[in-house]
């Protein structure tokens, strides 16, 4: 049996050297959680993801290293975790403080590819040096909407029929700025780019990085026609669980600066959100994903055969869950994303994993799919080896998955979310502290059954927890709580498992 499947991978391999180089299609779509008609969701109306996944491996446990775009998307694209980057806000960037690492388009661009980024793909400002990344990752500038600059002007019609940043934002295109959105324009300049390509003798590397669903939800009003009112189902879990430490709660800033929800005067962190306005964020949420979806459907259709595609989220986004809202913790409802491969040369059908992989996993895995290298080293704790990963290819798990053959995939994986203090705060911002605010570190360990975190205080300077002092723990049965109302960390009768949960998540990712 062994020795089957590593021939298989070797002969893959072969046969990608041989033959011409696949295109990669990387598409990023922002907070985007695997609330999609494929994983079960039924407020989800998504046909063209749902005609991608036909022919893809989905994966329903995949998570992102921390829930927030800049520390998440440096992650996977560096394939290296927060703690290695040293970024848990917006504010640094890898190649002055820590290492120049190479990052996944910069590997294909120095292996014969030609690489482009369009829209959102690494967090624009200083995380990515106010270029994208560039010239290191791209072949050519990063291509940027000229209407991404509305992002948070007064566009969107009020109750009163006056014009307000709104959260909840159905729009019509012809009395918008420019009469067209961000993504729209992002599609149309890939599908330029993809025209171009043709003539290009080189494979590509193209990265479309969606803006939508990520708040505000400014999306063109038909596609409420999708999601009926009345159609839609409230979370089971909406309420703040008893035992969750007040260090867990991330307070939903975000949302509370949009003018629609300031009107409401929701008190500050606890206050519920209303039964009614949760019901159109919900329905929000899924209009926006409808739209991209509809964008997406038009750029596969000008995608060749030749091309492997990766479509996943940067991180999940709460939605009424836990009384909660966006990400900024380390619920499942944020860390988990949606993730869906389409290999060509592998797999033509469906193929669903349920095993455990992180975001820090696509680099090793599109290495060793394009067939350039059959893996990269694990990353040495010093940081001078520019070309390494803190994950693990997929394509054993997907070879064996396509052969009908067991395959026993990571036992354990890692997120973490910074806080400033133990209590929720507007000033600081609890859900976006800077790196200087950092007092305290949410450590997730979750296996396949449990997820356990420690809240240790944490040394901004040192960029270490300090595991002696802990503010706080939790602990998730996710067999039989797998919304995660129920912490049962500290319980007697537990605590072998915790021990044991304890001491896997301070030896960490690289022993377990
Ligand atoms: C970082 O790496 C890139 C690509 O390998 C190289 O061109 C550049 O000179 C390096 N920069 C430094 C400061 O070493
Ligand atoms: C970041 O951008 C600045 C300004 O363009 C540039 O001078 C600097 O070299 C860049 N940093 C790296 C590591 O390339
Ligand atoms: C591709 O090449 C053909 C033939 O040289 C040319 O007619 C066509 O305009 C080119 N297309 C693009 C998008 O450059
Ligand atoms: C907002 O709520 C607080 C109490 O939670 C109350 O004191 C205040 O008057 C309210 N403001 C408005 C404008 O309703
Ligand atoms: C929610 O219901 C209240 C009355 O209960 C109403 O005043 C408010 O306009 C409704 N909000 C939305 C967004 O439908």
């Amino acid at each position: 049996m062994k020795f089957k499947l590593q021939f298989f991978i070797i002969f893959l391999l072969l046969k990608s050297s041989t033959y011409a180089k696949p295109n990669i299609l990387f598409l990023v779509v922002d907070d985007l959680r695997p609330s999609l008609q494929v994983y079960g969701d039924q407020n989800s109306y998504t046909p063209n993801i749902n005609k991608l996944a036909a022919k893809s491996y989905l994966f329903t446990k995949a998570y992102a290293q921390q829930a927030l775009c800049a520390p998440s998307r440096n992650s996977f694209l560096t394939s290296r975790r927060p703690d290695s980057l040293h970024l848990y806000d917006f504010y640094s960037y890898w190649r002055d403080v820590v290492g120049n690492f190479t990052t996944i388009p910069q590997f294909f661009k120095e292996n014969g590819y030609h690489t482009y980024s369009i829209g959102k793909v690494f967090h624009p400002g200083a995380s990515s040096n106010w270029s994208d990344d560039s010239p290191y990752s791209w072949s050519k500038k990063p291509y940027h909407p000229s209407t991404e600059k509305y992002t948070n002007a007064k566009v969107c019609v009020s109750s009163d029929g006056g014009l307000a940043r709104n959260l909840i934002c159905p729009i019509i295109l012809e009395e918008q700025p420019q009469k067209i959105l961000p993504d729209q324009q992002s599609l149309n300049a890939a599908i330029k780019y993809l025209e171009i390509q043709k003539n290009n003798s080189k494979p590509y590397f193209l990265a479309v990085g969606f803006h939508k669903p990520h708040i505000p939800f400014k999306f063109p009003s038909e596609y409420l026609t999708f999601h009926p009112l009345n159609k839609i189902k409230f979370p089971k879990n909406s309420f703040q669980p008893p035992l969750l430490p007040s260090v867990a709660w991330n307070p939903w800033t975000d949302l509370r600066k949009r003018d629609d929800i300031k009107k409401l005067n929701i008190s500050f962190p606890f206050g519920r959100m209303p039964k009614n306005v949760t019901l159109k964020i919900i329905q929000s949420y899924h209009a926006s994903l409808t739209y991209v979806d509809h964008l997406i459907g038009k750029l596969l259709e000008k995608v060749d055969k030749n091309t492997i595609i990766v479509l996943f989220g940067d991180h999940g986004w709460s939605m009424g869950e836990h009384g909660e809202f966006a990400k900024y913790s380390n619920f499942e409802v944020a860390a988990k994303v949606p993730l869906i491969i389409r290999v060509p040369k592998l797999n033509e059908g469906h193929i669903i994993s349920h095993e455990l992989v992180e975001l820090v996993d696509l680099f090793p895995t599109l290495v060793h799919l394009s067939g350039l290298s059959s893996g990269m080293q694990t990353c040495p704790k010093d940081k001078t080896v520019k070309l390494c990963t803190e994950g693990k290819s997929l394509v054993p798990l997907m070879v064996s998955l396509a052969h009908g053959q067991a395959y026993e995939g990571k036992k354990a994986i890692f997120y973490q979310y910074p806080r400033p203090g133990t209590f929720p705060t507007q000033h600081p911002n609890s859900d976006k502290p800077t790196l200087h605010e950092i007092k305290i570190m949410g450590y997730s360990i979750k296996t396949k059954q449990f997820r356990y975190t420690m809240w240790t205080y944490f040394d901004n300077e040192k960029f270490t927890p300090n595991w002696k002092k802990v503010y706080a723990t939790e602990l998730y049965d996710h067999l039989f709580d797998p919304e995660e109302e129920n912490n049962l960390a500290g319980k007697a009768s537990l605590s072998n498992l915790e021990n044991s949960l304890k001491t896997a998540l301070i030896k960490g990712w690289r022993y377990i």
